[in-house]
């Protein structure tokens, strides 16, 4: 298969709006992710965002569940097996005049950290909850990593067509729990379970709905006008507009500097199963969601979307396929346009990178990128230098900042299961920790062939442990040790706690830091106050909701 232009149609017609300039581009982009607990429907809204828009390129569009044809991204074993989703792919689709990048994530926690580097890649988060369940925890640590990157949330509340919690409790939870100001789009008719329709609160006209056949085509829509709504609606009309009342009286209206900011969230229903609300949810996506704008780089100055290309790799994946053992580095265009088979400039080791192998996100089909625009994901085959985090860039140099390492929660000492296999287990190790699938820890004390794992979640030593077996042949054993917290140190600081019972200090190989790693709080606070010189700082995101 082979891409047309991300300013032109499938069909290669020129897409209105689109002028081939890298802010005219940038304009008319949407690049976000949706964030879920699992089962919240991430995968039938992907799905059900698909079906209103015209597909551009499908990453990983291959194989859906229950037989559906899918465009989910969960390809590996494990994945299946488990029902997580590991892996993140990129759907790009035209909707109005627009190019909308949508991110896929990891919908388990213990996943946060990939999670954490795909949101440093898209402008905007959907927050997906289901209305029987609201906030659940992988929500709340999901969120908790928006906050963290400041990336703006809308909120669609999912699956109005079963029974469900009331939609005043569901938005004052949202407030409550997560700090943001919701700020109601539409509102339900009827409730969770006998829904008829929504209302649009901007001019309060009732769009309302006939149910599609299982997740099978759109469902058929009719608009009314509030007073044809309210005769034929009844209470559950009454009911809806003195909801909608009680929030006007609370300052639920939209303020777009407020949800750009991070501290207001825009709030939709709808059921992603019978595509209801499915079409107002990409028009917010279109009509509030802020398109990319000006990257800082890591000095603080904003590279100018009009500049010469750059973009951040924010992933590096590899064997997407098994007939396909490369390694991809995906990376967000920040400014400027991109080329296939411009050369550009790896900021960390100024060495030049061929783009000859440009592709648009895969799964198990590829195909060719020749150009894409600030917001647009571009996927580099076998990036072998490339590292998340990473910056590439054409003409003038710029640095984005890192992507910060999340703090591990859980360790493991990894030891190769077949001594015959060591070469294969040091190469494997290194590279699964240049993808960022978790982090490698050493001393001289442990030596390469004990290197300790560090995860945000126990998940990532499965994956870790699959991945060595099957892609390099050197099954492993893990060793799970006595540590839950870590904190940076400094040589200073490794020195003084040498020796100290129950804690030890680490280098991790990514970036050198030094961890000194603590069985619980109790043994760390104990620390603090005794040495109180000693370099302990947090790391990120540590104690995120669990
Ligand atoms: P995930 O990717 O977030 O894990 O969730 P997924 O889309 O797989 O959805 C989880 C389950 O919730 C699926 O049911 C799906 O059909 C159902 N679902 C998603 N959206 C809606 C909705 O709007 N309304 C209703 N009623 N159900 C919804 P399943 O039985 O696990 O799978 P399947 O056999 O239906 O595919």
């Amino acid at each position: 298969m082979t891409v047309a232009s991300p300013h032109t149609d499938p069909g290669g017609r020129d897409l209105p709006g689109a002028d081939g300039s890298p802010v005219g581009e940038a304009r008319r982009r949407r690049t976000f992710a949706v964030i879920s607990h699992p089962d919240a429907g991430k995968s039938t809204l992907t799905e059900a965002l698909a079906l209103h828009a015209e597909v551009i390129s499908a990453a990983g569009a291959v194989h859906g569940k229950g037989g559906r044809r899918g465009v989910t991204s969960d390809w590996m074993d494990m994945e299946r097996e488990r029902g997580i989703s590991v892996t993140s792919a990129v759907l790009q689709f035209a909707y109005r005049d627009h190019v909308i990048n949508l991110l896929d994530t990891p919908g388990h926690g213990d996943f946060s950290e990939d999670t954490y580097r795909v949101l440093a890649a898209v402008d905007a988060a959907v927050m997906l909850l289901d209305a029987a369940r609201g906030l659940e925890p992988q929500t709340l640590k999901l969120f908790d990593v928006c906050r963290a990157r400041g990336v703006p949330v809308l909120t669609f509340v999912n699956k109005w067509d079963r029974p469900g919690r009331e939609p005043l409790e569901l938005v004052d939870e949202v407030e409550q729990r997560i700090g943001l100001r919701p700020m109601p789009i539409t509102w339900p008719v009827g409730i969770a379970g006998d829904f008829h329709g929504l209302v649009e609160r901007a001019d309060g006209s009732m769009r309302r709905f006939t149910r599609a056949a299982h997740g099978a085509s759109k469902a058929a829509e009719e608009i009314l006008d509030p007073d044809r709504a309210a005769a034929e609606e009844g209470v559950d009309w009454q009911r809806a507009t003195e909801e909608l009342e009680l929030l006007g009286e609370i300052g639920a209206d939209f303020d777009a500097t407020d949800f750009h900011a991070g501290t207001a969230t825009p709030v939709m229903f709808g059921a992603a199963l019978s595509n209801i609300g499915v079409a107002r949810l990409l028009d917010a996506l279109v009509d509030l969601a802020p398109p990319p704008a000006a990257r800082p780089s890591a000095a603080g100055d904003p590279r100018p979307l009009e500049a010469p290309f750059s973009g951040l790799v924010f992933k590096v994946q590899a064997s997407m396929d098994k007939s396909h053992r490369d390694r991809v580095a995906f990376v967000r265009v920040c400014s400027g346009r991109f080329e296939r088979g411009m050369v550009l400039t790896h900021d960390a080791t100024r060495r030049p990178f061929a783009t000859k192998y440009a592709q648009a996100m895969f799964g198990r089909d590829r195909s060719t990128i020749e150009e894409a625009f600030p917001g647009d994901i571009v996927g580099l085959v076998n990036a072998t230098a490339l590292r998340p985090g990473d910056t590439l860039w054409a003409d003038e140099p710029v640095t984005f900042p890192a992507i910060p390492s999340f703090a591990p929660e859980h360790f493991s000492v990894a030891r190769v299961a077949d001594a015959s296999k060591t070469k294969q287990f040091r190469k494997g190790i290194e590279q699964l920790d240049s993808e960022g699938v978790i982090q490698v820890l050493s001393s001289d004390l442990r030596g390469d062939q004990a290197p300790v794992l560090a995860a945000v979640g126990p998940l990532q030593f499965e994956v870790v442990a699959a991945r060595l077996g099957d892609e390099f042949a050197a099954p492993i054993k893990l060793e799970r040790l006595d540590y839950s917290l870590a904190r940076r140190t400094d040589a200073a600081g490794a020195e003084a706690l040498k020796g100290s019972i129950g804690i030890e200090v680490l280098t991790r190989r990514a970036d050198g830091e030094l961890l000194a790693l603590f069985p619980h709080k109790w043994r760390l606070q104990a620390v603090m106050q005794n040495q109180s010189t000693v370099l302990l700082e947090p790391l990120i995101a540590e104690g995120a909701t669990p």
